[in-house]
Order: C-alpha cells, then sequence, then structure tokens
C-alpha cells in the first residue's frame, strides 16, 4: 500500500482481512496501519525506492493511495519492471495530472461538462470572464493539492483570483494554463469506478463535503467528511456510467492511454443532466473512507483482477448499510496546520458500537499519539439509515480530543 493517509488505512485495514493475503507493507503507513501493516519508512512518490522494495520483497501486488506518485509515473516504473501494480500509467493518469488535458479530451469525445476557456496572462482571463460572463471558475492546470479551483461569485471574487493566478503567480509551474470556466448549479457527487481498461466496475456512491464549516460554508478542504451511499436519484448511475464513464475509458484506450485503476469523476447534477468537474486518477479520500467498509466480500481478488487486466463481469456487491465519515482536523487547518498537540480517548472511540478510525496525520512522538499534519483521523460510523450512521459517529467523535481540534458538526444529517 502507497500512502500514509487515512484512505490507505481504510484500505489496509479491509485488504488485511482477505483471504491470501500473507503480509502487507505499507509505504509510509502511519501509527494506526501499523497494526495491520509493516510500516516501511519510504515516501509515497519515491517511485524508484518503492519498485526496488517491491521487486525485493516478491511484492505480488501494489495498490497507490495518492495522485502525486501517478502522475509522476509509478505505474510505469513498475511496469519496466515487470511488477504488478493497481494505478494509471503517468499518460492515462493526466486525466489528474491536467486539468487542461481533461477538458480537451471532454470536448473530443462529447463528454458533458462546463463550457470553458485556456488561459495564459491576466488579458485572456479578464477576455474570458467577459465571455462567460460571472460566476466563473478559475481551475489551475496541475496539481495544487485541492487549492487550485476558486469559484467567483462576485465581481471583487474575481479581481482578487486574476492576481492570485497571474500576479501573485500562486500555483507556480501548475497555474501557467488555468481555465476559467462557467460556474454550474446543482447537486455535486463523487462516482468512483474501478476499471482494467475495458470493464468498469461501479464503486457504491458516494459524497463528500468539501468545506471547512457546517452548511457548506468556509474555505475549500480536502475533504472534511463523506457519506455513502449518496442520495441520488435512481437512474443516475447509469446516466453517468454512458455519458460520461464509458465514454472516457474507450476514449482514453482509444487515445493510446488505456486506463487501468480507479477513475474518480467529480460530477455536477445540474438541470440539463450530469457534468464532469474532474476526473481524479484514484480513490477519493474521504469517500473510501465510506465505501469500502461497506464492500461485501475480498477486496484483493477486484484489485487484483483489474490490475491483470481481468476485470471482466467481476461485480462487487454492497452491504444495505449506511456508513458516515466525519474528519477531525488540527488547529490552522486548511491552512498551516499546528502539529504535535497529543491525542487521547481513541480507545474510547473505538468502544463505540459501530465505529472505525483511521489514521491520517498522527505521529508517535516519545510513545505518545500526537497530530502530525492537517487532517488528523476520520472516524467512521455505521448504521441502518445515514442518520443513524451519523450518530454512531458523532458518539466516538465526542470521545477523541486533541487541542485545536475541528470539525463539521453537520455531516450525514438532513439527507435522505
Ligand atoms: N464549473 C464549476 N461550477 C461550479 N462549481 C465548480 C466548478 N468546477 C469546480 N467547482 C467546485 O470547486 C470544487 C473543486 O473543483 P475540482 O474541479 O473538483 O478541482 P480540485 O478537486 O482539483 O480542487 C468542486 O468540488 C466544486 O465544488
Ligand atoms: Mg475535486
Amino acid at each position: 500500500m502507497v500512502g500514509g493517509g487515512a484512505r490507505e488505512h481504510a484500505l489496509a485495514w479491509k485488504l488485511s482481512r482477505a483471504a491470501g493475503v500473507d503480509e502487507l507493507y505499507a509505504a509510509p503507513g502511519n501509527p494506526g496501519m501499523a497494526g495491520m501493516a509493516t510500516c516501511v519508512p519510504i515516501a509515497a512518490d519515491a517511485m524508484v525506492e518503492l519498485a526496488e522494495f517491491a521487486a525485493s520483497l516478491h511484492i505480488d501486488l501494489t495498490v497507490v493511495g495518492p495522485e502525486l506518485p501517478l502522475v509522476l509515473g509509478i505505474a510505469d516504473e513498475f511496469a519496466r519492471r515487470g511488477l504488478l501494480l493497481l494505478g494509471p500509467s503517468r499518460a492515462a493518469a493526466e486525466v489528474e495530472g491536467s486539468k487542461v488535458f481533461t477538458k480537451e479530451f471532454c470536448l473530443r469525445h462529447s463528454i458533458p461538462t462546463a463550457r470553458s476557456r485556456v488561459v495564459r496572462s491576466r488579458d485572456e482571463a479578464a477576455a474570458a470572464v467577459k465571455e462567460l460572463k460571472v460566476p466563473v471558475v478559475f481551475k489551475a492546470d496541475g496539481l495544487a493539492a485541492g487549492k487550485g479551483v476558486q469559484v467567483c461569485r462576485r465581481k471583487d471574487e474575481v479581481e482578487a483570483a486574476l492576481a492570485l493566478y497571474f500576479e501573485e503567480r500562486a500555483f507556480g509551474s501548475a497555474g501557467e494554463k488555468v481555465l476559467v470556466e462557467e460556474c454550474l448549479e446543482g447537486d455535486e457527487i463523487s462516482f468512483m469506478v474501478l476499471t482494467d481498461g475495458t470493464s468498469v466496475l461501479p464503486l457504491a456512491s458516494a459524497r463528500d463535503y468539501k468545506r471547512l464549516k457546517d452548511g457548506d460554508q468556509g474555505p475549500n478542504t480536502g475533504g472534511m467528511g463523506s457519506v455513502s451511499p449518496a442520495p441520488m436519484e435512481s437512474g443516475l448511475a447509469t446516466t453517468i456510467l454512458r455519458a460520461i464513464v464509458h465514454p472516457t475509458i474507450t476514449g482514453l484506450a482509444a487515445e493510446g492511454r488505456p486506463y487501468r485503476g480507479v477513475l474518480y469523476a467529480g460530477v455536477m447534477v445540474t438541470r440539463e443532466g450530469p457534468q464532469l468537474l474532474e476526473y481524479n486518477c484514484r480513490f477519493g479520500d474521504p469517500e473510501t473512507q465510506v465505501v469500502i467498509p461497506r464492500l461485501e466480500g475480498d477486496l484483493l481478488p477486484l484489485l487484483r483482477a483489474a490490475a491483470l487486466g481481468e476485470l471482466g463481469a467481476l461485480r462487487a456487491n454492497w452491504k444495505r448499510e449506511a456508513v458516515v465519515c466525519v474528519v477531525l482536523a488540527a488547529d490552522g487547518y486548511p491552512g498551516a496546520p499546528r502539529r504535535g498537540d497529543p491525542i487521547a480517548g481513541l480507545g474510547e472511540a473505538l468502544a463505540q458500537p459501530g465505529v472505525l478510525l483511521f489514521h491520517a496525520g498522527t505521529a508517535l512522538q516519545d510513545g505518545r499519539l500526537v497530530t502530525a499534519g492537517g487532517r488528523v483521523l476520520s472516524v467512521v460510523g455505521r448504521g441502518s439509515t445515514l442518520n443513524e450512521a451519523s450518530q454512531s459517529a458523532y458518539s466516538a467523535v465526542g470521545r477523541v480530543q486533541f487541542d485545536g481540534v475541528q470539525y463539521r458538526r453537520d455531516i450525514g444529517k438532513g439527507l435522505a
């Protein structure tokens, strides 16, 4: 398992219970994963070291969590050495690595997405705003750790964005090209599939909560919570598969970039139907923390079959239960999070019925668990309805303590 966040912890938790898994290694892993995997101190983007490690231990299957190693080409590095890895090649991972690539790809394959212009300067951007009209969305082309997008609903927000993207050059080389696109209105959902480049296996539906504060207020974050299933109109999944996912998989293959791995579509469900906001080239975080617990049976055979190109007609069954994840973040997140605050109460939290805890920004310091990153823990509750699952998650949240903890109080509440 490559990575060390709560998404990777959730995957490791599921894999560690699978038949046929003798040994599990996590690089770099985290203190929560240490109970189920051997954590090795190799960074998730150290591709050559990771490949050498996998070769030396004859690792049967490597699963990659984060996008950075995929966009850098970890799949190609492993393939060159004949090592089996689940994740797209560098060329296929461009769907996340370049928003401009994806936008132009959508146009080539008639995949519904917001109208947009590619711009390189303040003047070009201002002209695009004039043409598309406020509200507009600015998007840095490259990877920006979830910070490269600004939705501008007012003129002063447009001015601030023009300064941010073209004077401060806040996104460095990731912001050399910028997409200015029309603002879409509707409900947002995350749609993940597992694919071997030909066959497509949809994962359970999920929704994440991007904003820091209750009621979708405050700044954007990596994700403050998630629910599965996502309340969705019947037939919507089929429409998204037909209009967005299938044309993408066949289009990428036709363009010589066959896609193998998890493809995550961020979709806005508008009055005119679902439209693609973006692709991610890997499992979502925090969506994985709510989807994986609902998987009936083993995860390993599915991941292995996808990596081998043998997904065929394999299907997944999902438990009817509902799952809710509440992210506990450190003081200062999503800006500069404070580190080193002692964490207490995890034992009590885990004693609550139906609760799972996945670590992210935690570390052991002199034998004590302390905060070590922005998103510290994912607290997961399960129940027969989203309301019940939410109550279960919050009963555990209330037992966890660290200074400056931030979390939303409304995850999974008030949904169908
Ligand atoms: N065209 C758009 N219209 C309205 N909101 C958008 C649009 N594009 C992006 N957003 C909002 O901005 C968020 C981040 O954009 P996204 O394309 O997912 O990029 P990233 O996840 O890389 O930051 C989305 O989750 C969505 O809420
Ligand atoms: Mg996104």
